[in-house]
This record gives structure tokens, sequence and C-alpha cells, in this order.
């Protein structure tokens, strides 16, 4: 059990990669705060078959200010404290570049890096409080690596979470709390479904044609998974990963040599 005990919120916590993270944390111990924008009737539906008395379901907004300190303050008085922050709620869009509007940016800026700092803020200061370092897992992209002619919002504000993710290692080294990133590469989940509609509606393709390509474009042959984050998730929280910070770790299938 790696992360036996420790005290974990994760973000996104209703889908895809933050729904798998939930589950291997908890196999390894973990107690877990599951956080999503979602009604908590779609997390309990989700979470139905896990250990309730490890669970905690929190229905809330990262770009509200509120909800970011309520998160913090219901996972300590739940759980007694703050080990490892998953921090991993986003959304996408995309479109051509000399249409694109003020408000795509504000909703992906609003969730992906401004949500994704304050939450990391107001995690740190708690775990700062509590002297026991803490780690910080932050959900980049490799389109934060690159920019792309129909996705620049989305791109950048995924750049913006390395850029962070460097920042706050730096900042909160001498408090031996560990800021990493993770940039997956296409992975199958209710996202990618949308981005697969948004490609065929931009490209005139059919849908499918766009996740089917980018699958075979990946040097180990096929679109990730769920699950294929889960490993890097879960080193980069444990003890394991205790000399490492700072960096933004690429689980793309090869996609991304950096
Ligand atoms: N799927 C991919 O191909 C892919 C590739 C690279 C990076 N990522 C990143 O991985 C992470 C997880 O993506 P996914 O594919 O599992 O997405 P997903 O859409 O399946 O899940 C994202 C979850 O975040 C929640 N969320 C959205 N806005 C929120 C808000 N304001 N407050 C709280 N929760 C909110 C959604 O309700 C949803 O449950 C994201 O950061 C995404 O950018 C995904």
């Amino acid at each position: 059990m790696r992360l036996q005990d420790k005290v974990a919120i994760i973000t996104g916590a209703a889908s895809g990669i933050g729904e798998a993270v939930v589950r291997r944390y908890l196999e390894e111990g973990a107690r877990c705060v599951l956080v999503d924008v979602k009604p908590q009737s779609d997390l309990a539906r989700s979470y139905a078959d896990l250990p309730a008395e490890r669970i905690l379901a929190v229905q809330a907004d990262i770009t509200q200010r509120n909800d970011i300190q309520r998160i913090v303050d219901i996972s300590v008085e739940r759980f007694g404290r703050i080990d490892i922050l998953f921090n991993n709620a986003a959304v996408f869009d995309m479109g051509p570049l000399l249409d694109e509007s003020w408000d795509s940016f504000d909703r992906m800026f609003s969730v992906n890096t401004k949500g994704m700092f304050f939450l990391m803020q107001a995690a740190a200061r708690q775990m700062v409080k509590q002297g026991h370092g803490g780690k910080i897992v932050n959900m980049s992209s490799q389109a934060g690596r690159r920019g792309e002619a129909l996705v620049a919002h989305y791109c950048a504000s995924k750049a913006a979470v390395i850029s962070y993710t460097q920042s706050a290692a730096l900042a909160l080294a001498p408090h031996r709390i560990n800021v990493n990133g993770i940039a997956p590469g296409v992975v199958d989940t209710p996202m990618w479904a949308q981005v697969d509609g948004l490609f065929a509606k931009y490209e005139n393709r059919p849908l499918g044609e766009k996740k089917r390509l980018v699958g075979e474009a990946v040097p180990l042959g096929r679109m990730g998974l769920p699950d294929d984050l889960t490993g890097a998730a879960l080193f980069l929280a444990s003890g394991d990963a205790d000399y490492i910070t700072a960096q933004t770790l690429n689980v793309d299938g090869g996609n991304w040599m950096s």
C-alpha cells in the first residue's frame, strides 16, 4: 500500500482519468476527497462500489473562489489533513484562430489555469501549515508542449500548467512539497468524444475519424485509456517521488520526447 492513510483531493473525479485515479489511490490505501462540478449523484453513482468510509464526495466548481476554500476546509474537517492534490479538472474547446472568442478564452483559462492554480495554492497553504510536506500533481497535456492551429486557448492554458508547476515546485521545495505535472497524449475519455466531434466539424471529417487517426499515430499504437495514467499519478503522489519536483512527465505512448 503506497498511499496508506494519506488524504488525497482529486478534482474532475466524476469522469475519465480522475475517476481511474481515485480507484487507484483507494486501492493503495488513501482516503479520497472527490471533487467535481457535476452533481453529487453522478459522483455517488461512479463510486457506489467503493468503501464509503474512505470517500468524501464534494460538488464544487474550481472557478469559484468560495468553492476552492470550501474544498480544503471540508477535506480537513472530514479527514484531518491533506497530503496529496491531484489537480485534474479541465475543460476543452477549439475553433479557428480568427474566430476565437473572449468567452471561450475565459472558460478555459478560468478552469484549466486559474482554478488549477488557486486550488494548488489553497492546498499548499494547508500542507505548509501541517508541516509534513505533501505531493501536488497538476494535469497538463501534450497540448501544453506545442501550439495547434485550431486549439490555441486549450494549448496555452495547458502550457501555463507546466509553468505554474515549475514555479510552485521552487516556492514549495523548502516545505518538502513536491509539485509535478503529467502531460497525457490522447486518452479515450468523455473529453475525447467532444474533441472528436469538434475536429469533425472544423476539419470536415466523419465522426470517429480523428480519434482513429490520432490513435494510429501514437508510437505505442493506440490511444491511452484512463488506467494508463494511474501509474504516473500514483508514483508522483508517493514517497517514491520524494526527490522529484518541477517535472512534467509525458504519459502519451511516445508522442512527445522531452
Ligand atoms: N482525454 C485526453 O485525451 C487528455 C489529454 C491530455 C490531457 N488531458 C487532461 O486530463 C485531465 C482529465 O481529462 P479527462 O479526459 O478525464 O476529462 P473528462 O472531461 O472526462 O473529465 C473532466 C472532469 O472535470 C470536471 N470539471 C470540469 N470543470 C470543472 C470545474 N469547474 N470544477 C470542478 N470540476 C470540473 C468535469 O465535470 C469532468 O468530470 C484534464 O486536465 C485534461 O485536460 C486529457
